[in-house]
């Protein structure tokens, strides 16, 4: 298809914004403190920025590279540049791991949309304690018709967006919103160190204890770190074929990279001060983030509008970045198999709703399907979240960094980078994390995990 018919970015600040918005999520301020929590903080904070650096950001510039130079969806794009062969695979898997993900990632979303309505009709103002706020997490997660509705109402707005097309929907809303979120974010997270016994949180999220050091723990930061800036599937392949031909793709992709690692940051800042203020276990597993949160604002001035505001938009950031998984797997559906863009969003959609069934029972509603049921110490949801989350998006990131680096060449993806006369930096240290240390160190972990059999 031609590149003009499948639509571009308005501009290089338009790739950014949409770009962020994929990156920026649930996985900043749902996943990424959870999982610091049940990796000891500070070792797992550490190790999350050195990934984000030394793998995050040069298997972003591959994704890149793929995507600008084929205008192509991730199948359609190793179809391109090695035709004949069987790389397409790589980008199959990256099709089915959007799908996996978009599958838990959407049972999350929904409950920000069941807290958001709890701020509009009241009932967030009345949580005061942390007990009475695991009493609202229950009664939203547990219900299996609350559960499953909301999971369905998310996918609907997701769907509706990507049927709009690149810079209709998903341009016009990230470009608004998501300053937003970073200022209340900000705001959020000055309350929540100035709460009493706050600063201990601060000091459990930067100081690492190195005892908590474990391979579980390496395995989860690095998957942190390509979940959080949306890698390892080709969602940056998609995102990256959208972008102008004379505007600074490497220099965008460095901007998308540090505000996602800001905000992840920030939600950290707000998380584990208000956990250690109330006491609270930091492993509190998947409901942490939304268990804690309310204690903040009851503790502010116009908490509930604050709450209301704040679910709000975690609900839009949510929104950007499921817009980005069903994106990848409609292109998929529209390039190569012809399909419309209105019939491949909601077909997709309602296979995915019917694959987040289960997930979104996982959370109490059927037992067997929660922790220490049929899937052994994960509930259903959790294992999702690790199965595409750390273990495919890993062997995502290895072999997109094997074709970049090895078959389709480090000159070719430089090109692309610099396309539009913008020199990089350190173009020689790129290629070789590119070509040895990405796809060895991930390996090297990913078969230690095996061997070790502590990925249970
Ligand atoms: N990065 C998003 C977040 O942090 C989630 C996400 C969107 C994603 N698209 C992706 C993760 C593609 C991996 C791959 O919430």
């Amino acid at each position: 298809m031609a590149s003009s018919d499948r639509g571009q970015w308005s501009s290089r600040f338009g790739f950014i914004l949409a770009a962020a918005g994929s990156a920026i999520g649930l996985g900043n301020i749902w996943r990424f403190p959870y999982s610091a929590g049940e990796g000891g903080g500070g070792i797992f904070v550490l190790l999350y920025l050195f990934f984000v650096i030394a793998i995050g950001i040069p298997v972003q510039f591959a994704e890149l590279s793929v995507g600008r130079t084929t205008k192509r969806n991730p199948v359609g794009a190793f179809k391109a540049l090695a035709p004949k062969s069987l790389w397409p695979i790589v980008g199959g898997l990256g099709v089915l791991t959007g799908f996996g993900i978009l599958a838990f990632y959407s049972v999350i979303a929904g409950w920000t949309v069941g807290y958001l309505y709890q701020g509009i009709s009241g009932g967030l103002a009345s949580i005061t304690t942390g007990e009475q706020s695991v009493d609202l997490f229950t009664q939203i997660t547990t219900d299996p018709l609350i559960a499953i509705g909301l999971t369905a109402v998310f996918l609907v707005l997701t769907v509706l967006v990507v049927r709009g097309g690149v810079s209709g929907g998903i341009e016009r809303i990230a470009k608004v919103l998501m300053p937003v979120l970073f200022a209340l974010l900000v705001v959020l997270a000055i309350t929540a160190m100035t709460l009493p016994g706050g600063m201990d949180g601060v000091a459990y999220l930067f100081a690492p204890d190195f005892s908590e050091l474990s391979l579980p723990v390496v395995m989860s930061a690095l998957g942190q770190a390509l979940f959080s800036l949306s890698l390892g599937m080709g969602a940056m392949i998609t995102y990256g074929s959208y972008f102008p031909d004379d505007a600074n793709l490497w220099q965008s992709g460095v901007l998308v990279g540090i505000c996602d690692t800001v905000i992840a940051i920030l939600a950290g800042l707000i998380i584990f001060p208000a956990l250690f203020s109330q006491g609270m276990d930091p492993q509190g597993g998947p409901g942490l983030v939304f268990v804690t949160l309310p204690t903040i604002f009851s503790a502010m001035p116009a908490g509930q509008i604050v709450g209301t505001a704040f679910y709000f938009l975690l609900a839009i950031a949510a929104l950007t970045s499921t817009i980005s998984l069903l994106e990848v797997v409609v292109c998929y559906f529209v390039d190569e198999r012809g399909w419309s863009r209105t019939m491949a969003a909601w077909v997709l959609g309602g296979v995915c709703l019917v694959l987040a069934v289960p997930s979104a029972l996982s959370q109490g509603a059927v037992p067997a399907l929660g922790a220490n049921g049929i899937f052994g110490a994960w509930d259903f949801l959790t294992l999702n979240n690790n199965i595409w989350g750390n273990y495919s998006l890993s062997i995502g990131a290895i072999m997109i960094c094997l074709f970049v680096g090895w078959k389709w060449g480090i000159p070719k993806a430089m090109e692309a980078l610099e396309l539009g006369n913008h020199p990089m930096p350190a173009t020689s240290l790129w290629g070789f994390l590119v070509k040895f240390v990405c796809p060895i160190a991930v390996f090297i972990v990913l078969v230690f995990i095996i061997v070790s059999g502590q990925y249970f």
